[in-house]
């Protein structure tokens, strides 16, 4: 059997309980090597640890999938919540492992604490990724048109090609007032947590690729 559960935004309390319990349990500890690091006081400690980089995931997971058919409890951990631009490697996990609809266990994404961070309700708000393979302009217009529409925008950004000073010069670019406000949050939760108050104008840094942005209304 393979779980794959969202371990957070980092804090390692803030795991479902059921999460907790299950990787406590688990024979099978695996996924990229930064995010087990974020939750591995809750493994059990004889649990087989398969971690993995972006070059032997497909060979790594494979590992996974051979041990669940060997009737082992397997985990896969995503960073944040799996259903929060997860899906790419909830894929892999179906090719890879080749075992479909392994069980989801949802996480706290980090969406959901920089929408507490700056009070943005989801239902006022559009959530969207440019963390994904191919082609990112349906995105870019659909953040420009939501943003038109009165909504506030929650956005990881693409490492390292459109972060957050990528994103804000395009906004103006397309018409969004260079004074719209923009949070940008690094390491949410991590004991080295950063946040910046800025606007769309002096959003010029460069940020950890561990980083999110809010981009408020234009309508406010
Ligand atoms: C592939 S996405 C996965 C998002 C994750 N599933 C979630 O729910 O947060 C990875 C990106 O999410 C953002 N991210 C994840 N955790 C974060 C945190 N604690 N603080 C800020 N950004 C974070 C970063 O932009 C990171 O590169």
């Amino acid at each position: 059997m393979i779980y794959a559960v969202g371990i957070g935004p980092g804090d390692p309390d803030m795991l479902p309980h059921k999460t907790v319990l299950l990787l406590q349990d688990a024979d099978v500890i695996s996924g990229f090597e930064t995010v087990l690091n974020l939750a591995e006081k809750h493994f059990n400690p004889n649990a087989v640890r398969i971690s993995m980089g972006y070059k032997d995931q497909s060979q790594k997971l494979e590992q996974v999938g051979e041990l669940s058919r060997a009737g082992k409890t397997c985990v896969v951990c995503f960073m944040g919540d799996v259903n929060f631009s997860g899906y790419e490697y909830l894929e892999r996990i179906n090719n890879d492992c080749h075992e479909s609809n392994p069980v989801i266990i949802p996480g706290i994404s980090s969406a959901q604490i920089a929408a507490s961070r700056t009070l943005t309700a989801f239902e006022t708000s559009v959530f969207l990724t440019f963390h994904k393979r191919g082609d990112i302009s349906q995105d870019k217009e659909f953040l420009v048109s939501a943003l038109k529409m009165g909504k506030s925008a929650i956005v990881i950004p693409l490492p390292w090609d459109f972060m957050p000073a990528e994103i804000s010069r395009y906004l103006i670019e397309q018409g969004i007032p260079s004074e719209t406000k923009v949070n940008v949050f690094e390491h949410l939760t991590w004991p080295e947590e950063k946040s910046y108050s800025l606007t769309l104008e002096n959003c010029k840094d460069k940020f950890s690729d561990v980083s999110i942005m809010v981009i408020g209304s234009i309508n406010n």
